[in-house]
């Protein structure tokens, strides 16, 4: 509950149907760099992926839907993983979750490397239940990734939020990441990826838990 201004002393306000956005600081800078080069390389060696990208107007490379075995393709990957797996739990348990005795598995593992004006447009990630993004390199001017409040379409007749509202009450919040930023959320949030004005590429690794 939280205090209402003078205008209304005796009044109180809950806050009710939060979404949580989970973020933690993963491995060092060593990490990063393997990481960098992990995504560099399947970049340049794989070619169905560029291919894949090409065709579907993804601005830069994806191994999306090429490569299902990056974790033992590269160790580093692997490592990160062991993290990743970590920081599910820790906010499975933070969602208050019931798993009634099913896990979360990760499902899907790929590598983006997104290219200076390049960006990627609002979606969910379908068939999981907690998404995230592993950044290894954000370069300057590389952007925020954003996200959506999931209850903005029923919003239709309800004013716009001031620019100033604080920031639980923002339609749309930015986080800005940096190399070695994850970040978790529930796989129905709406995000996107803002025009990449960086000289040069944002390089991240996105990955699916499902329930299982
Ligand atoms: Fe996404």
């Amino acid at each position: 509950m939280t205090d209402l201004p003078e205008s209304a002393p005796d009044a109180s306000i809950e806050t009710l149907f939060v979404t949580r956005v989970y973020r933690a600081a993963v491995g060092d800078e060593a990490l990063v760099a393997e990481l960098a080069d992990c995504c560099r390389l399947a970049a340049s060696d794989d070619g169905a992926g560029r291919a894949w990208s090409r065709k579907h107007g993804y601005p830069g490379y994806t191994s999306y839907a090429s490569l299902d075995d990056l974790p033992w393709r590269f160790p580093a990957v692997k490592a990160l993983v062991r993290h990743l797996d970590r920081h599910a739990k820790a906010f499975a348990r933070d969602l208050a979750w019931d798993l009634a005795g099913r896990k979360l598995e990760l499902d899907s593992i790929w590598i983006n490397v997104l290219e200076p004006g390049g960006f990627h447009s609002g979606h969910i990630h379908p068939h999981s239940v907690i998404s995230g993004t592993y950044y290894v390199a954000v370069p300057d001017g590389a952007g925020a990734i954003r996200f959506e409040d999931p209850r903005l379409p029923l919003m239709m007749a309800a004013p716009a939020r001031k620019a100033k509202a604080d920031r639980p009450l923002l339609p749309h919040v930015s986080v800005a990441p940096e190399p070695g930023t994850l970040l978790l959320w529930e796989s129905w949030l709406r995000h996107e990826v803002p025009l990449n004005r960086a000289e040069t590429e944002r390089v991240s690794i996105s990955f699916n838990y499902a329930w299982r």
